[in-house]
């Protein structure tokens, strides 16, 4: 049986080799590279292909991969949203994901930018930066008093809510499915509306579908109170940024966390060597700003989920070649 993994960065590379090591059944093959039309030959001969990548998986990789005979396609991250799903579906091709690698690692990462935002950490460390250690007029907010809106309660929405009670702040969730033990504790709203007007944080925890594609646009903004706080640690789409920077120039919006960023691809984990050489102005309007925390899309990663991403793509790519089955399978 052979396995070939796409996009397996240096970090990554320690845990496929470990994961290969207990697995001496399969072949393991694996490139840096991406999956795409120019490498997609490199997977002839494999019986199944691991990857992760943010760019598109395209009908033509996808039927190159159909007319290897390639039915299995397992990535290492959550979100499916780059994969054409009509050309899978057409090759036959089965995908499956990891849907939980480390919910924890993003709802820690979530609320720590929230906290540093709260407390004013970047602009106090400016200013101690520039020998200005005076308090004022920097002053904080505290968590505890405020009220913190979850959009989505899937697993990581979940784990956020947990850190957000644990800090003492009152917790409302939006969600079309309700999880039943955050039922039973009374934390949804009925409607994105209702979550927009009590929310003094509005945490985002979503994947990217047709419906919500710039949920958080000018009319969004206008129905939230004035002064909120935004934090986007799912996906670029889900909020029009445009409409969030005159939401931040008119104060409406406090302040923003922004792991994920709408036209990330190709921008996040690359060195420009200079802040000017980044190529996108909008990206680096929000940067420039003291109360706007843009990171490069990092809430995952830390050590416990990079492992997870390797060692739960292999094994669900192992066991569908094996048996045609996976826990993991995602509906496309
Ligand atoms: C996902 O798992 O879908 C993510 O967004 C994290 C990714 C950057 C590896």
């Amino acid at each position: 049986m052979k396995i070939i993994a796409y996009g397996i960065r240096a970090d990554e590379k320690p845990f496929l080799d470990k994961w290969s090591e207990g697995n001496p059944t399969v072949e393991v093959a694996s490139t840096a590279e991406l999956l795409d039309e120019n490498t997609v030959d490199q997977a002839k001969g494999a019986d199944g292909v691991v990857t992760y990548q943010q760019k598109p998986y395209t009908a033509s990789v996808l039927d190159k991969l159909g007319s290897f005979g390639i039915k299995y396609l397992s990535l290492r991250n959550v979100g499916v949203d780059n994969v054409d799903a009509t050309a899978a579906k057409r090759n036959g091709i089965q995908v499956t994901n990891v849907p939980a690698y480390s919910p924890q690692a993003i709802a820690e990462f979530t609320v720590t930018q929230l906290m540093r935002l709260l407390r004013r950490t970047p602009t106090f460390d400016n200013k101690m930066a520039n020998g200005d250690l005076r308090w004022a007029p920097d002053i904080a907010e505290e968590l505890n008093q405020m009220t913190v809106g979850v959009y989505a309660t899937g697993r990581i929405g979940r784990a956020a809510i947990q850190i957000y009670q644990g800090f003492g702040a009152k917790v409302i969730a939006y969600d079309i499915h309700h999880n039943p033990q955050l039922e039973k504790e009374g934390i949804y709203v009925e409607t994105p509306d209702e979550l927009y007007a009590k929310a003094d944080v509005i945490s985002l925890h979503a994947p990217a579908t047709k419906e919500n594609e710039h949920m958080l646009n000018d009319e969004a903004f206008a129905k939230m109170k004035d002064g909120v706080y935004i934090l986007n640690p799912a996906r670029g789409i889900l909020v029009d940024t445009d409409a969030l920077i005159k939401a931040l120039d008119s104060g409406k919006v406090a302040g923003a966390a922004l792991d994920t960023y709408e036209d990330e691809v190709g921008v996040f984990n690359n060195n420009f060597g200079s802040f000017d050489k980044i190529p996108d102005d909008r990206l680096k309007n929000l940067m420039k700003r003291e109360n706007v925390l843009v990171s490069p899309h990092i809430a995952f990663y830390t050590k416990r989920a990079v492992r997870n991403m390797v060692y739960y793509a292999m094994d669900a790519n192992k066991s569908l070649i094996e048996t045609g089955q996976s826990d993991k399978l995602v509906e496309l």
